[in-house]
């Protein structure tokens, strides 16, 4: 295990600790999609974020295939986004299925918080520094493999990142929160830092597909 991996885990125990602290025998328990959706939604009723609660809950879901392979909408060139939930206006959840070698451009938030919990496979998140100067790379600041069950956060003030699915053999699907919802957010060259306005869409809305959508270049979220 990497360092940089013992800092991350031991920063989770500590968020556990202090969740433990203040909710004792009240922190949830979630035993299906279905359950940690309504987790969500008492939790997004608060107009504040919690986010170790939110990642928390999120963690503790403990990926079942049943449970969401009604989501898990493949295309052969490109990640699809594939929307589970609205979360009553205030967040939208989100199935992304990601073929072998597929990634997404380098990317904010729009402001939002974003939430990502493995639900089956691996990605690799590559987070990079906003650009300082015009025309100069994007600097890399951290490298995650992320695995089943296993939750990151971001937002803008960490930085922007890029997802990426590297293995040639294996498919990956992840759960994304984002909050509050957006469909436009920017995307970066990696080797200009030169910044591009980007809308996103859905490949499928509560399991249907949505019809004649297409994956978009450079679409992303
Ligand atoms: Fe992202």
């Amino acid at each position: 295990m990497s360092v940089r991996r013992e800092i991350i885990n031991n920063n989770e125990e500590i968020c556990e600790f202090k969740l433990y602290k203040y909710l004792g025998d009240a922190l949830p328990v979630v035993e299906s999609l279905e359950g940690l959706i309504r987790e969500l939604n008492l939790i997004f009723a608060s107009d504040t974020v919690n986010i170790e609660l939110v990642s928390y809950v999120m963690k503790a879901y403990k990926s079942n295939p049943l449970d969401w392979k009604k989501y898990a909408k493949f295309n052969r060139y490109r990640y699809t986004r594939n929307l589970v939930d609205e979360g009553n206006g205030k967040y939208n959840l989100m199935a992304l299925c990601w073929g072998e070698g597929h990634g997404s451009a380098i990317h904010d938030h729009a402001n939002s918080h974003c939430f990502m919990k493995m639900l089956q496979g691996s990605l690799e998140e590559i987070r990079f520094a906003w650009p300082k100067t015009e025309g100069e790379e994007l600097e890399e600041i951290a490298r995650t493999r992320l695995h089943v069950n296993e939750v990151a956060y971001i937002n803008d003030s960490i930085g922007l990142h890029r997802v990426e699915n590297v293995s040639n053999v294996d498919t990956a699907i992840s759960l994304h929160l984002y909050c509050p919802p957006y469909n436009r957010c920017s995307v970066f060259n990696q080797n200009t830092g030169q910044k591009s306005a980007c809308n996103v869409t859905f490949y499928s809305i509560h399991g249907k597909r949505v019809k004649g959508r297409e994956p978009q270049v450079p679409e992303d979220n």
